[in-house]
């Protein structure tokens, strides 16, 4: 760990590196209970700084600095942040909580603003890698390992690192970017100094694997440029090999629309004028803090949940989909490998499957929301791949807040359970689906709830002719499901 070294001179405090919060908290003591205000004091990152002791005396015997707790963890925040102002900054945020106790509360204070604005800063930046990060295979048995190339805002690699570690176990890889690399060799992870692009290795095969998802995944009639590129701003795209299709899917979005509009039905779904009129009322209130009137402001919500222990490991939260006054809603068991990354339900292989029979059953997807029980992906590692592990009754029942709220929110005609997770989600209870499928359940609250299988059962089945017969029965309940929306 660096310690910090101060001049007595001009109270310079070289710090060992850019991210130095052990040097940065021990000056920050020092400089503070010797009364040594902000203005006095300038910092310096310096790593080949000489390690002498340090320039200011101790702090002063029976003098304690409080620091609540909140600060410090702002802090660790905020010093990944590029902002070469930010140990200053923090030092007089410091200063000022000594007589001013209650200033991390005051939102309208030029400071905390500023605070606010370089967390957020620093969180978009640890949750683009953790979506953006591609990496390359090299060598081959023994030797097989991935490295990735990255160039984040911040100074961000060894908060992310956790993540990877969680995320990729069983690989031995390594990030490099311009100020830190980060490598896994399935034991021991360790952090290094920056690398250069040309040290990452070029193209592989996964490239052509992830520009196939990709274009898999493009759904032209959903194409809203500057979303998207908000999502995935254009500073990222020399580094992700699907980027390259970006340019050519946009320009070709709206023939493909037309393509895609002319394969609907024409005439609009009999139940338009009803949604339309209809007021959709608050949900309830239930967790003070946590309380939203619309489906964005609760997806937003979600965003930062930590209601169970799957947010760890998931690339980000999959919340719901749709229009909010649709007349049902799907909900499925729980985002897979493809949702993750994607942050949208359905939209991998049983999306595939699943949109294919809806089209044929004549149910406009986009009219209808599309949800998952469990909002994150629960997977276990094995390899590169991450393979898909069944959410538990604990794991359900806590994500069911979210799908309640969504429900109060929505308030749907009918709700269809694709599978038994959901089934349990809704009814509370499990159920047999084999048994039941095609049922309408009436709950107390009086929602009904349609139960049918789950469109990645269809998948699952290797022998041809059952396949087709099971897909046919996947398309008969659709088909009910289309004349309860209707009545
Ligand atoms: N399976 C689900 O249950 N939900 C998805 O979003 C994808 C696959």
């Amino acid at each position: 760990m660096a310690r910090a070294q101060l001049n007595l001179a001009d109270h310079l405090v070289r710090l060992e590196s850019e991210t130095d919060f052990a040097g940065w908290r021990d000056a920050a003591r020092q400089l503070a209970t010797n009364d040594i205000p902000p203005e006095d004091a300038a910092w310096q990152v310096d790593p080949g700084a000489d390690q002498g002791g340090s320039g200011l005396p101790d702090c002063p015997p029976g003098v304690r600095l409080a620091v609540p707790r909140e600060f410090v963890e702002r802090a660790e925040t905020i010093i990944c942040h590029c902002d070469p102002e930010r140990f200053g900054f923090l030092y007089r945020l410091l200063w000022r909580l000594r007589s001013e106790p209650k200033l991390l509360s005051i939102a309208s204070d030029p400071d905390i603003r500023r605070l606010e604005a370089m967390e957020k800063a620093v969180g978009r930046d640890i949750h683009k890698m953790q979506a953006f990060v591609r990496f390359r295979k090299i060598g081959e048995g023994a030797d097989e390992r991935y490295v990735a190339w990255f160039e984040p805002e911040h100074f961000i690699v060894e908060r992310n690192a956790d993540f990877f570690v969680r995320r990729f176990t069983g690989m031995r890889w390594t990030i490099l970017t311009p100020h830190a690399s980060a490598d896994w060799d399935g034991e021991r992870l360790a952090i290094g100094p920056g690398a250069s692009k040309r040290d990452a290795p070029a193209e592989d095969d996964t490239e052509a694997l992830w520009r196939t998802y990709f274009e898999n995944i493009f759904n032209p009639a959903r194409l809203k440029v500057k979303a998207m590129q908000k999502e995935m701003p254009k500073k990222y795209w020399r580094n992700l090999p699907e980027a390259s299709l970006i340019p050519g899917l946009i320009a070709g979005a709206d023939r493909a629309t037309s393509a895609m509009i002319a394969r609907m039905p024409t005439t609009p779904a009999p139940h338009h004028a009803k949604v339309q009129a209809k007021h959709w009322p608050k949900p309830d209130d239930g967790d003070e803090t946590e309380t939203a009137d619309t489906i964005p402001e609760l997806r937003n919500l979600a965003k930062g949940c930590h209601r169970c222990r799957l947010w760890r490991d998931a690339t980000q939260t999959v919340f719901g989909e749709g229009p909010e006054n649709a007349d049902v809603i799907f909900v499925g068991e729980q985002p897979g490998d493809q949702e993750d990354l994607a942050g949208k339900p359905f939209v991998g292989p049983a999306g595939k499957v699943f949109d294919g029979i809806l089209e044929e059953a004549e149910i406009d997807r986009r009219k209808v929301y599309v949800t998952n029980a469990v909002k994150h992906f629960k997977f276990e590692p094995r390899g590169k791949r991450r393979i898909h592990s069944k959410p538990n009754a604990g794991e359900i029942q806590t994500c069911r807040w979210w799908l309640d709220k969504e429900l109060d929110l929505i308030k749907p005609k009918l709700v269809v359970a694709l599978g038994a997770t959901a089934a349990q989600s809704l009814l509370g209870k499990a159920v047999p689906i084999t048994r039941m499928r095609g049922d309408v359940v009436e709950r107390d609250d009086g929602l009904r709830v349609f139960l049918t299988i789950h469109p990645s059962f269809i998948l699952r089945i290797r022998e041809q002719e059952e396949k087709e017969a099971e897909r046919e029965r996947f398309l008969q309940d659709m088909r009910k499901v289309k004349q309860l929306m209707a009545a």
